[in-house]
């Protein structure tokens, strides 16, 4: 039986009328310990059912450190019909109550390689839309532990108004030029999927969904390459990736061919180089 609690939501975010930052502070004041790249369960209870309490698992976009508040990327699913929890979300608002489960999950950082050696591999995020909330948690928690690791964050969205936390992941890259990358190694990029629509007029940076920053033309350094400086290895990287499944699939073909092998995949030595969270 899993232990259900209460919490108030305390922070509403509108990034546009259908994605949202929440943060939720538990009624008993105490964030429980838990690993960036873990989940909450949230339950609502749904009007259309009775208030039967239905639940869903959020990414934790928040870090560990933070012991003041939990805080979600969420998408309201509409189509084909509308999602039972997200729909219901959409309508609360600050000082309302919510249920949640406490934080687990396996998608998170690995500190040491199947040897039980440091890893000091460089971490590269592909996140598809609301797919960057456990990478936002990454940065944020690398960030306030002072590791030295180099992480990049790649996020893909269809337009230039979803680019969640592009403020922050823009800071968090000048703090790496301002303080040099020896003491906080950070690069974001972003990818808009759909650049001949008007409304992404202004946008000039790379185009096409998130994988595209691993595609290479005819022998070519890859967009992500481009950006780190040489060749990317499963030597010298592990990836982890987030969102739609066609996402995960997308980067597993490009990555497959270069010998990149994933956690639910793993060598008979027991080593991998990406691990993936899809829905579903
Ligand atoms: C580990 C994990 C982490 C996640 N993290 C996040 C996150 O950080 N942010 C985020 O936004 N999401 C996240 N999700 C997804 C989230 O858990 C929910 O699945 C999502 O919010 C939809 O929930 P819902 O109740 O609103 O939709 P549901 O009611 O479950 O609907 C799901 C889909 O089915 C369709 N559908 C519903 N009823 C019918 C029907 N009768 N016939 C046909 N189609 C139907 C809906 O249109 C929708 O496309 C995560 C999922 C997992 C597994
Ligand atoms: N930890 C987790 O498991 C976790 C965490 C967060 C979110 N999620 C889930 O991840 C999904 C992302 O949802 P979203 O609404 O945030 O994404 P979205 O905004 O619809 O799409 C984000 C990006 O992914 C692309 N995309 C859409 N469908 C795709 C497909 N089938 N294959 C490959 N790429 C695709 C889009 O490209 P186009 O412009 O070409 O459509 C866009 O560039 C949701 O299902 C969400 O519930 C899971």
């Amino acid at each position: 039986m899993v232990e259900e609690n209460k919490g108030t939501i305390t922070f509403v975010q509108l990034v546009k009328e259908d994605l949202v930052i929440l943060r939720i502070v538990p009624n008993d004041g105490i964030i429980p310990d838990y690993e960036s790249g873990q989940f909450i369960t949230l339950g609502i209870p749904v009007i259309a059912e009775n208030y039967k309490i239905v639940r869903r698992a959020y990414s934790i976009a928040s870090h560990p450190e933070n012991k003041k508040y939990f805080e979600l990327y969420i998408r309201w699913v509409r189509k084909p019909l509308p999602g039972r929890v997200t729909t219901q979300l959409f309508y609360a608002s600050e000082a309302d109550e919510i249920y949640w489960v406490k934080p687990v999950g396996g998608f998170t950082i690995e500190e040491k390689n199947h040897e039980g050696v440091n890893d000091d591999r460089r971490i590269v995020c592909l996140g598809g839309g609301t797919g960057l909330a456990p990478f936002v948690s990454y940065a944020r928690h690398l960030h306030d532990t002072g590791s030295k690791r180099e992480i990049v964050v790649l996020h893909g969205a269809s337009y230039v108004d979803e680019l969640g936390y592009k403020d922050l992941l823009t800071k968090l890259e000048q703090e790496s030029l301002d303080r040099g990358r020896d003491k906080w190694n950070f690069r974001y990029r972003a990818s808009i999927s759909r650049p001949e629509e008007w409304f992404n007029r202004s946008w000039g940076g790379q185009t096409g969904r998130v994988e595209n920053f691993l595609r290479s033309k005819d022998g070519e350094m890859s967009p992500l390459e481009k950006l780190v400086g040489e060749k990317v290895t499963k030597e010298n990287t592990v990836f982890f990736i987030c969102g739609w499944q066609g996402t995960i699939d997308g980067c597993m073909n490009f990555l497959t061919p270069k010998g990149f092998v994933t956690e639910r995949e793993k060598r008979p030595d027991k080593s991998f180089e990406v691990k993936f969270e899809s829905y579903g």
